[in-house]
């Protein structure tokens, strides 16, 4: 186990296994990986773990990655799957509690409430003026949404609750969520051209690596506020610098980056108009204990034999 977990969970494992974890704060370091990989027969692993072939060549015996993350771009399912190695996500538990931080960041962007808490914290807070941290209403704007699976699809349903019009780009329509939830499809410039706030819920993928950059921002409103709670290198860091600098658009909020954690000397950084939260969209008590639990749970399917809950690459039960 790469990291710490809660304790129920933890208490669930050591009934089936034998088990070691890294306790570190940090990810575990590679090489410290790749000596403990060498004797396990299963691996509960995080977004932070770069699971790759050659992890994967150390380790014999393995036959489970459980991944504790319904996002599994950390670990190469290709080489997993040509080693008969089931990788297994925590989806769905984590889908709502995302969405409400999707929504928290587009409020916080929208209406500055981070400017504002630096302002009256540096004691520079001197008056009430008609003037003063003037944001954009988010009732009866247009969201665009990029992706609507499980969590843009909960965002859609929270948008709702603030009148807003709803566009959404997505590989694949969805008439039953048009009908429902009264969301409109149109292509990605379109959604990029009327939106006041864009939201990003796709996953990292070869084809989305970057599929919001320059071409993209240049497409946007002046006004546009950008929301990515699913992957960083989704968005062009340095694109995204450029535009939130020239005002291309107005702000973003990002709640994942390209590289994670940030560099501090990373010129985002520099900039007023953007929020940046530490990768904690999913980050509730609740949340963080059930998503440990599925991933406790699809561990110890594998082992067992039996086939895992949430298992990405189901073609490993059949081999
Ligand atoms: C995930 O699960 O992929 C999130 O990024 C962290 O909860």
């Amino acid at each position: 186990m790469t990291r710490l977990i809660p304790e129920e969970p933890l208490g669930k494992l050591g009934e089936y296994c034998d088990y070691r974890v890294w306790e570190g704060e940090l990810a575990v370091p590679g090489d410290v990986l790749l000596r403990e990989v060498q004797s396990v027969d299963a691996l509960l692993s995080l977004l932070t773990d770069k699971i790759d072939g050659v992890v994967m060549n150390a380790a014999p015996k393995l036959h489970v990655i459980s991944n504790m993350a319904v996002g599994f771009d950390n670990v190469d399912v290709r080489e997993a799957t040509r080693r008969k190695i089931m990788v297994c996500n925590t989806p769905e538990v984590l889908t709502e509690t995302t969405a409400d931080f999707a929504f928290a960041l587009l409020l916080a962007a929208a209406r500055r409430v981070v400017e504002g808490d630096r302002i009256v914290r540096a004691r520079r807070w001197k008056t009430w003026g008609p003037m003063i941290l003037l944001g954009q209403d988010i009732h009866h704007a247009t969201l665009g949404i990029i992706g609507l699976g499980r969590i843009g699809t909960e965002v859609a349903k929270r948008a709702n609750g603030f009148d807003m019009k709803i566009l959404y780009y997505s590989t694949r329509r969805h008439p039953d969520l048009e009908r429902r939830l009264g969301v409109e499809f149109a292509d990605l410039n379109t959604v990029l051209a009327e939106s006041d706030f864009v939201t990003v819920h796709t996953p990292l993928r070869p084809e989305t690596y970057h599929l919001i950059g320059e071409e993209q921002f240049k497409k946007m409103k002046r006004t546009a506020i950008l929301v990515n709670t699913a992957r960083g290198p989704i968005v062009d860091p340095k694109a995204l610098y450029r535009a939130l600098r020239d005002r291309q658009i107005a702000y973003a909020a990002l709640d994942v980056t390209e590289p994670e954690p940030i560099p501090s000397d990373d010129p985002l950084l520099t900039l007023d108009n953007i929020v940046i939260a530490p990768h904690i969209a999913s980050a509730s008590v609740a949340t963080r204990t059930e998503m440990a639990m599925i991933a406790v749970d699809n561990l110890i399917a594998g082992v067992r034999g039996e086939a895992p809950l949430h298992i990405v690459n189901p073609e490993t039960l059949a081999q």
